[in-house]
């Protein structure tokens, strides 16, 4: 057990980081990781795009499932960013509409990321705010 265990877990660590540094190469000039909402109101002027712990709160607690399945939960959060980061389109956006008013429809990255790299970084996005949440 112990054999197959201990790889299991640094695979998953290492994924994280690369879904970490794909974050900082690909979102991060736009969307700040992690800020408070007074912070937020604060400097409005400079924003580019909905923060990161945002969208992260805001698309987890949207996607309601039945059954309370956490792998289910995380594997429909997953789709909807990869797809997201691939085709934005106003239409299936989650934002506020406050927000949205605010900030133009995200360009695609659809040309930048590979399809790999995109699950990549919608899985970080999902473990970094684990219990994070925008306040
Ligand atoms: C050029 C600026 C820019 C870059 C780069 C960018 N985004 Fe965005 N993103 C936005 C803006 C603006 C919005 C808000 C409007 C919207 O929903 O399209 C947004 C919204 C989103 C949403 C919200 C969807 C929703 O409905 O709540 C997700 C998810 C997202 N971005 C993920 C990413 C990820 C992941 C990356 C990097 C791989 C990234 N973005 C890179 C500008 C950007």
């Amino acid at each position: 057990m112990k054999k197959t265990l201990l790889p299991l877990a640094l695979f998953s660590s290492l994924l994280l980081a690369d879904g970490y540094e794909i974050y900082k190469n690909n979102c991060a000039s736009c969307h700040i990781e992690m800020i408070s909402k007074e912070e937020v109101l604060n400097n409005l002027d400079k924003m580019k795009a909905p923060p990161m712990v945002e969208v992260s709160n805001q698309i987890r607690s949207n996607i309601i499932i039945k059954d309370d399945d956490e792998d289910v939960h995380k594997h429909l959060f997953v789709l909807f960013v990869k797809d997201y980061i691939q085709n934005p389109e106003l239409s299936k956006s989650m934002c506020h509409p406050g927000a949205l008013e605010r900030f133009d429809v995200m360009p695609s990255l659809k040309a930048k990321l590979t399809e790999q790299e995109a699950q990549e970084v919608a899985t970080w996005l999902y473990e970094r705010y684990e219990g994070v949440s925008f306040r």
